[in-house]
């Protein structure tokens, strides 16, 4: 065979196994990881509404949980930060703080919210950065928003290599008790801005899926008589204790400490959501 037909036959060969490979490995991989941006559309709405009773909550427990055993100026990053409502809180007590979100518009409000704060647009599951921490938090059910094990586990790898020694990871994530208690919402009506809107919450036990659905009608002109609606629908996923932890120990995580709301913390308003406290 002359020696030109050899090296085509090669470079065929050669193309269509990295083709192969890139379908096999390469595209399945990409699509795990697209950077969660779902809470764009309702970035305005969780603003104006839950950013700041959500800060009071998750406050009234890191003050609690971290802040005491925290160094002055210690750098913390907020994982899943959103808004910027709890960083801000922070940062206000003198801590250095970083945000990082997968969402650009939750990120603009971070961005009015603490102007001096470094932020990143990254996915929590993927993220790597150099920077060592003294702290890492996440706050109000952001986990929960990984709807795969082996995301939540790859999320808290990341975070623990994020950390110095000695470092603390706070987090809350909600148990099954709370979505059968409170995601049952069959209709709840809000006004925002010029526009109406309701919103429902779900929860199916046998995928242990919990749905936010949000339907916003805004007026098209000023006589109100045609409305325009938007919809748009956030999904939670529901861990078993035992899941957690063992994705904290896959992760390096071997001092753990959960305190449930209701019964450690004396919160009975939140039963059903826990508490995280895990050292590096
Ligand atoms: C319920 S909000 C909590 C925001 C903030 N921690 C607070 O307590 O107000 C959940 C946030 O997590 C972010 N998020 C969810 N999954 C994410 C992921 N995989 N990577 C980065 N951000 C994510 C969303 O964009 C959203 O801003």
């Amino acid at each position: 065979m002359p020696k030109n037909m050899t090296m085509k036959r090669f470079s065929f060969i050669y193309i269509s196994l990295c083709l192969v490979l890139v379908l096999l490995v390469g595209l399945p991989t990409q699509a795990q990881t697209k950077r969660y941006d779902e809470y764009d559309p309702i970035a305005d709405f969780y603003n104006s509404f839950w950013s700041k009773p959500l800060e009071r909550l998750a406050m009234g427990k890191l003050n609690r949980l971290l802040v005491p055993k925290l160094k002055p100026k210690a750098k913390i990053l907020d994982l899943m930060c959103g808004t910027g409502h709890i960083a801000a809180a922070l940062h206000a007590q003198g801590y250095q703080m970083t945000g990082l979100d997968g969402s650009a518009k939750m990120l603009e409000f971070a961005k009015q919210n603490v102007p001096s704060m470094e932020l990143w647009l990254k996915d929590a599951r993927t993220f790597e950065t150099r920077q060592k921490f003294d702290a890492v938090i996440c706050m109000s059910d952001g986990l929960n928003h990984i709807m795969q094990l082996k995301g939540l586990t790859q999320a808290f790898t990341q975070v623990y290599k994020a950390l110095k020694k000695g470092g603390r990871f706070v987090f809350d994530m909600n148990w099954e008790q709370r979505y059968i208690k409170g995601w049952n919402i069959r209709g709840a009506r809000f006004e925002f801005k010029n526009s109406e809107g309701i919103f429902t919450s779900s929860y199916n036990r046998n995928t242990r899926q919990g749905t936010l659905k949000f339907w916003l009608y805004s007026p098209m002109d000023g006589s109100k008589k045609t409305w325009k609606r938007t919809q748009w629908e956030l999904t939670q996923h529901c861990y078993t204790p035992a899941q957690i932890k063992q994705a904290l120990e896959k992760a390096g995580f071997k001092k753990i400490t959960v305190y449930e709301a209701a019964q450690d913390l004396d919160d009975q308003r939140n039963a059903g959501r826990a508490y995280y406290v895990c050292q590096k």
